[in-house]
């Protein structure tokens, strides 16, 4: 048994800030922002909060799906921007959306979230424990961003995707996930320090700090080096591969791993334009476009490939 994706949802805040908004804020401009991210706007939460996002993208997958929230067994959200420490975003989403007996806890690995999300899902499928799930992936990352340092408040926006899984005999064809936290320093943000009987420390948050060329080194590496790991597990070609939907950081990451797999960049699909990097919400929302704008037929193959914070990274292949 496996797991086939029977409906998709996305939810992005209405307010758009443009490069031009942001070069009004920090020295920057739409020049240096676009040919260096592709990044040309992104949309940021005002009223928004990370389960109401959530909660909207989930809405859409089941309204797809076909199936009651009632019927959902499985809820996982991929986030690391959630509205509280504690309870989980995904008992908030059920709580929404009247969701009343299904297991549901929250999962972090940064923009590879999703991935990890769909990962599991599949694997409790596979084991027989669960019929369908509920997966979401959710950021309202703006608020761990310092809006004073340029280099990396330009790269980031808030949205949600959600797909809903279903047990069947075919449809999640294979996958493979990595990490390595030997590098863990290059991509961070902390949170609270700590603050106890027994020590006195900072209270005030952090944000996200990165090296930026580690960064951009790491998944030019990795994210290719899955790839090929995967399409070899299953013993299928890169031809065959409709869609390459990779984790929508920067277009010169996604072009440079298509330059390396030497597969045309026209099947590396990309909406980082309009949404920045939404971490792990980026890859359910492009599924999301592409399912509503109807770019997949059945039978079609996808390979999804998130990369990020940990360092993590992996890639999953499945049929439409
Ligand atoms: N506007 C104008 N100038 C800027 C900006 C900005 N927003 N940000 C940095 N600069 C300046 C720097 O200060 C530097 O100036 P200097 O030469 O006078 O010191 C110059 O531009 C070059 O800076 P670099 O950091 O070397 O720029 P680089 O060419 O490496 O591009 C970027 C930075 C776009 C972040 C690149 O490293 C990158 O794409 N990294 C990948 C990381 C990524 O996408 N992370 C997303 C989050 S992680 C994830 O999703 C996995």
């Amino acid at each position: 048994m496996t797991a086939r994706i029977i409906g998709t949802g996305r939810a992005v805040p209405a307010e758009i800030i443009t490069n031009d908004d942001l070069s009004r804020i920090v020295e920057t401009n739409d020049e240096w922002i676009s040919s260096r991210t592709g990044i040309r706007q992104r949309r940021i939460a005002k009223e928004e909060t990370t389960a109401g996002l959530a909660a909207e993208a989930a809405r859409k997958a089941l309204e797809q799906s076909g199936k009651a929230p009632e019927e959902i067994q499985l809820v996982i959200v991929a986030t690391c921007s959630s509205d509280y420490f504690f309870p989980n975003t995904a008992c908030l989403v059920a709580k929404e959306l009247g969701i009343r007996h299904a297991a549901g806890f929250d999962l972090s690995a940064a923009c590879t979230g999703f991935l990890y999300a769909m990962n599991t899902a599949q694997a409790y499928m596979a084991a027989g424990m669960y019929e369908n799930a509920l997966i979401i992936g959710v950021e309202t990352i703006s608020k761990l961003v310092d809006w004073k340092d340029r280099s990396t408040c330009v790269l980031f926006g808030d949205g949600a995707g959600a797909a809903v899984l279903e047990a069947a005999d075919t449809g999640f064809i294979g996958m493979v996930q990595h990490s390595d936290g030997e590098k863990a320093d290059v991509l961070t943000c902390r949170t609270r320090e700590m603050n106890n009987l027994l020590v006195s420390g900072d209270p005030a948050l952090d944000y996200i700090k990165m090296e930026g060329q580690e960064v951009f080194k790491f998944a030019v590496k990795k994210v290719p080096e899955c790839v090929e790991e995967l399409l070899e597990k299953t013993g299928v070609s890169k031809e065959e591969i409709r869609y390459y939907i990779l984790h929508q950081a920067n277009s010169r990451i996604i072009s440079s791993v298509a330059k390396r797999l030497k597969v045309e960049e026209d099947r590396f699909p990309m909406n980082v334009n309009l949404y920045g990097n939404t971490s792990a919400a980026s890859i359910p929302i492009l599924l999301d476009e592409m399912n509503r704008d109807g770019k997949l037929q059945k039978g079609d193959k996808l390979l999804l490939s998130g990369f990020g914070a940990g360092l993590t990274w992996g890639a999953a292949l499945v049929e439409w």
